[in-house]
């Protein structure tokens, strides 16, 4: 079966994973794309063959659409995931599932209403070969008790208008995930620390150091740093009471010579996570075809994820340790 996808959303992201869906993904087509930029999305659509349609909520109800991949801006998100949600159809959504609590607290209304999960939220670490191998030495008991974990996300540059709470609302919520899915624990407070500001940015908070403590009281920190230069580096490492297990950015060459060995550092995100991505959409296709519930990150997850992100936003402007109150996860996501 080819499963039939419409994209709202052709922006930057949106049009990688059309790529993506149109080259990469077996079992998958895209047959419709909405974008409120019209003249820029048929373009899109036609160069694989698609149609445009100019509302989502067209495209959500076609027939020609089997399930729906979402790549418009997050405060729009909600909108649209109560149209796929009231329609029954399986969305992948690009993070964050909402950009506030009562946004993302409805669409867990919705969907815990309608009673069986339709929306994964795109956080496509989980579908990182080095995070998975991560995890299963953490879960499989192989570094012993967990007791904490450090995280590194440096970023070689952003655009002139980012903000500090950009940084936790864009950045860091990526380790928010790893954090909750990678030591299965949810987030209960966070605190936020700035190191010395960057020289040139003077008004911007970068970088961020992040104290995260979790449920059985576990530490894990995040050092946030969105003008590295350098490149991009993710690095995690869960330290137990036998051993430790940590990422390795991936390598696919080295250069000796007489000044010594490099090894090139992806240059951004794309590179750094395309093999994830990929892993991402394929299983969730795979998933889609076989007429099975989604198994990635829930629109529980992407609950948990919004109120943690709130609570580091509160952190930056108080510095103190900030609480998250997060309810017991409804039976649907455990
Ligand atoms: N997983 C990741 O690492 C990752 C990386 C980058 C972006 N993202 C997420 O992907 C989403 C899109 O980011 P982007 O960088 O592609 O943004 P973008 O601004 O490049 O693209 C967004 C597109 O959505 C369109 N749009 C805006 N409002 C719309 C509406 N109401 N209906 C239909 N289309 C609408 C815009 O015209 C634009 O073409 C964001 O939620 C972002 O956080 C995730």
């Amino acid at each position: 079966m080819t499963v039939n996808i419409g994209v709202v959303g052709t922006g930057m992201i949106g049009r990688e994973h059309i790529r993506r869906l149109s080259t990469v993904i077996s079992g998958a087509r895209v047959t419709l794309v909405t974008d409120v930029a019209a003249d820029a999305a048929q373009e899109v659509a036609a160069a694989v063959g698609a149609q445009f349609v100019p509302k989502a909520e067209e495209l959500v109800t076609s027939d020609q659409v089997d399930a729906v991949v979402v790549t418009s801006p997050g405060p729009v998100h909600p909108e649209q995931l109560s149209l796929v949600i009231k329609a029954g159809k399986p969305t992948l959504c690009e993070k964050p599932l909402a950009t506030t609590e009562a946004d993302a607290r409805g669409l867990l209304d919705a969907e815990l209403a309608l009673g069986r999960r339709v929306v994964q939220v795109g956080f496509m670490r989980r579908y990182d070969a080095g995070y998975r191998d991560v995890r299963a030495a953490v879960a499989g008991g192989r570094i012993g008790t967990p007791l904490l974990m450090h995280n590194v996300h440096r970023n070689p540059d952003v655009p002139a208008h980012w903000t500090s709470e950009n940084t936790i609302n864009d950045s860091v919520v990526h380790e928010v995930d790893t954090i909750r899915w990678l030591l299965g624990e949810e987030i209960t407070s966070v605190q936020v620390v700035p190191p010395a500001p960057h020289p040139d940015h003077p008004g911007v908070q970068d970088p961020q150091f992040v104290l995260f403590r979790t449920a059985s009281g576990l530490l894990a920190t995040v050092e946030a740093f969105v003008r590295a230069a350098y490149g991009y580096d993710v690095r995690c490492e869960v330290v137990g009471t036998e051993g430790t297990a940590s990422l390795v950015n991936p390598v696919r060459s080295s250069l000796v010579s007489a000044t010594g060995e490099v090894q090139a550092v992806p240059a951004s995100w794309k590179d750094r996570f395309e093999a994830a991505f990929n892993t991402e959409f394929q299983e969730w296709v795979d998933g889609v075809a076989a007429g099975a519930a989604p198994t990635g990150p829930s629109v529980w997850d992407g609950y948990a994820n919004v109120l943690v992100a709130e609570a580091g936003v509160r952190a930056i402007a108080t510095g103190a340790v900030e609480r998250v109150d997060l309810p017991a996860a409804p039976e649907l996501y455990r």
